[in-house]
């Protein structure tokens, strides 16, 4: 379950704006439901969850059995939408600390899933190999183009030193990507790889739910049959315009940045949430950063970004609103011990849990800022499950559509990220662009 409260923000929205823009937004909606808006050839991602392939979620977790049989370590190989879908799920699912035993020999832990090729760190790539001398590697390359810089260069280093270790190889490496072309599907019939496809008619940021993130989420031993259903669902509970979150989100941050609003922040107070900041950062990013508009989406992980970005918040430019993404489990919490008579100046949380201190600190936060003058948002579910976590994804990638379109902009291209690729592969003087 998760709940929705856009209300706080009502306050901040200029007279102006309302006028019409029900309509708008529900215009814009069904834009989306009926592939007429701009870029509806990039509407997969609805499509995948219209018509569930069964047996491509059996698929995928037949071999990421395989892989965690067999692996101390899978190595996934991408950037952007190629590899947030899967860390952010991956972080939030995981523990923070795992008690697992090492494996002892002829048995194998649950493997590791570590990323590389989203950045270009020679010391990140060189020390991770390092690291893994002497344990069973496998090896994910995820990329739709097939030829990103990143992942294509990590790819190539991690190939040779699979290939120069394992005499399997080939069994090791499972390529990502589009079905139909591209040098890494070349690559992967030339080699004998397995191959999973990223749909055609899905981008990088909307391919979560395809085995970009299913299979890495598999390997690392989650439960992508719930992940992908609680998406099913989300899209069905999202049909109508009515009473319809992700529309109303959308038209809230519409109604922000025409009243003079121009950045957005995601603000968790749940660590692992950070990597779901991410993914949703770019999502945001690309899918509204065009045509001189669009909000900066960027992320604050709470208390410890209160003790430096909070000042800002709360005293700097009034140009923020932030979304506040919360957990409110049953789960047990740690108490704060009691100890008649400490120095230490905390009698007043003596005995209380953390999860009810950190509440406070929601509250305390959200009351602090909405004096400010931010425009706060609060989404809340109701625990950390693959379920939750497929349902934000649909609601996130709805509200981004819808958003888009009010915008009067194309949410599925990235002609940005795209004017970047090819002035890199220019200065490198690479034949062609990307
Ligand atoms: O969302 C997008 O389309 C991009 O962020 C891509 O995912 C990213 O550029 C990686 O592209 P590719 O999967 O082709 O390597």
């Amino acid at each position: 379950m998760i709940e929705f409260d856009f209300s706080p923000a009502d306050a901040f929205i200029d007279s102006h704006v309302g006028s019409g823009l029900f309509l708008r937004a529900h215009a814009a909606h069904r834009a989306l439901l009926e592939g007429t808006g701009a870029g509806s050839e990039w509407l997969g991602w609805r499509r995948i969850l219209q018509d569930p392939n069964d047996a491509l979620l059996e698929e995928i977790t037949s071999v990421s059995r395989e892989i965690r049989e067999r692996a101390d370590v899978l190595i996934c190989i991408g950037i952007g939408g190629s590899y947030l879908g899967a860390k952010a799920i991956i972080s939030a699912l995981s523990p923070y600390f795992s008690s697992e035993p090492d494996g002892e020999e002829g048995v194998h832990a649950a493997p590791r899933v570590i990323f590389a090729g989203h950045h270009l760190s020679g010391s990140y790539l060189q020390e991770l190999l390092d690291s893994l001398e002497g344990k069973s590697v496998f090896a994910n390359v995820i990329s739709k183009s097939g030829s990103t810089l990143e992942p294509a260069i990590a790819f190539r280093i991690i190939r040779k030193w699979m290939e120069d270790r394992f005499d399997d190889c080939s069994r090791r490496i499972i390529v990502t990507t589009d079905p139909d072309g591209g040098s890494l599907r070349e690559l992967a019939q030339t080699n004998d790889y397995r191959t999973f496809d990223i749909p055609a008619d899905i981008g990088g940021r909307f391919s979560a739910l395809t085995p970009a993130g299913l299979f890495p989420v598999a390997v690392a031993g989650f439960d992508i049959r719930s992940l992908f259903y609680g998406s099913v669902a989300m899209m069905t509970e999202l049909l109508s315009p009515e009473d319809n979150p992700a529309v109303a989100y959308a038209m809230s941050r519409y109604a922000l940045h025409e009243s003079g609003y121009t950045a957005e922040i995601l603000s968790v107070f749940e660590p692992k949430l950070g990597g779901l900041g991410s993914w949703w950062q770019q999502l945001f990013a690309e899918s509204e950063g065009k045509d001189l508009k669009g909000l900066f989406p960027t992320t604050c992980t709470y208390s410890g970004d209160l003790h430096s970005l909070g000042q800002y918040l709360q005293s700097g430019r009034r140009n923020l609103i932030e979304t506040f993404l919360m957990i409110d489990s049953d789960r047990p919490s740690i108490e704060v011990p009691d100890e008649n008579g400490s120095l230490d100046g905390l009698d007043f949380v003596a005995g209380k849990s953390i999860k009810s201190i950190a509440h406070a600190a929601f509250l305390g936060t959200t009351r602090a800022h909405l004096s400010g003058g931010v425009p706060v948002h609060i989404i809340t579910m109701d625990g950390l499950t693959e379920e939750n976590l497929g349902r934000l994804i649909y609601f996130f990638e709805h509200a981004v559509s819808v958003g888009g379109y009010l915008l009067g902009i194309n949410p599925f291209d990235q002609p940005g990220v795209d004017a970047y690729k090819s002035e890199m592969l220019r200065v490198l003087g690479a034949q062609g662009d990307s």
